[in-house]
């Protein structure tokens, strides 16, 4: 199913949604941080707040204060309420499945950028996940801060299907080919530690909201050879130079802030981190299969 709005071939439910979107930019943060007065029970009014927020921009933030040992339930909790049930098991995921996100290097996580402090480019989470497991929703929560840097740069992933149907309808098309993104295989001593995967960059789910599957990484994936998709392609990674743009949001997470979003695009930029053990950076990040509710 598709949503009326994303028909190629309704002009006019796209025109209204389109206004309606970009109506709310640019974003003003603090419309969208809810302060949670207390996570134990945080009340009606502040999930309103959080849902309300999600609902205009697939994103919202949260920021609450507890004493650390109770964090990560708490944080899982939270999902929970807002619809995150189905938690994603991933290579380097912790014990109860939220994984730890620091600079690291232990079995299973040869050397990953995300346990680095180098910077990320730009991405939505699991692109390499095979289709029925698709990370819808996404939560990140900072229990620690880094001593600099370490920001996340934020695009609604609806905001750039506009920006790509503006310019030319036929990419949109183009880049719900099944075939249109592929991941090779991820080989690690000779064992596949995850087949190859192709999919599309836009799918929708039974509801026919829009998912997206994207990363700008220039090595490692395999895009479609035809001028459609090269060229929607090459205009994506146009607008990453544009880090000004009002589509993007800049924020630097702090201890006890949190983001849960609809996947939407992000990249983290590089980071120096404290040398006492105590104070480096330290995330928390869930991947679901469920959106948002
Ligand atoms: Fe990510």
């Amino acid at each position: 199913m598709i949503a009326q709005h994303f028909q190629l071939n309704d002009a006019l439910a796209y025109q209204q949604w389109r206004e309606k979107k970009l109506a709310a930019y640019p974003l003003k943060l603090a419309n969208y941080q809810t302060y949670i007065k207390d996570i134990h029970h945080p009340s009606a009014t502040e999930l309103a707040h959080i849902q309300a927020a999600y609902q205009t921009t697939n994103m919202a933030f949260y920021r609450f204060s507890v004493d650390k040992e109770q964090e990560k339930e708490l944080i899982y909790q939270l999902g929970t309420q807002l619809g995150l049930k189905q938690l994603d098991h991933n290579l380097c995921a912790d014990q109860d499945r939220l994984t730890s996100i620091r600079v690291t290097q232990h079995q299973g996580q040869h050397n990953y950028i995300p346990y680095s402090n180098k910077r990320l480019s730009w991405h939505t989470d699991g692109y390499y996940n095979p289709p029925d497991q698709q990370i819808r929703g996404m939560l990140l929560h900072c229990s620690m801060p880094a001593m600099q840097g370490g920001a996340s740069l934020l695009m609604d992933h609806e905001i750039l299907y506009i920006l790509l149907r503006d310019q030319n309808p036929a990419w949109i098309s183009a880049l719900m080919q099944s075939d249109c993104m592929t991941i090779p295989a991820n080989i690690l001593n000779g064992k596949i530690i995850r087949p190859i995967c192709s999919g599309p960059v836009f799918s929708f789910d039974a509801k026919g909201q829009l998912h997206m599957r994207y990363s700008a990484r220039l090595r490692n994936i395999q895009w479609r050879d035809d001028p459609d998709t090269q060229a929607a392609r090459a205009f994506i990674q146009t607008l990453w130079q544009a880090e000004d743009s009002p589509y993007i949001l800049c924020y630097t997470l702090q201890a006890g802030e949190g983001l849960i979003c609809n996947n939407v695009l992000h990249r983290r930029t590089a980071f120096t981190d404290n040398k006492q053990d105590a104070q480096k950076r330290l995330l928390y990040r869930g991947r679901y299969y469920d959106r948002l509710n």
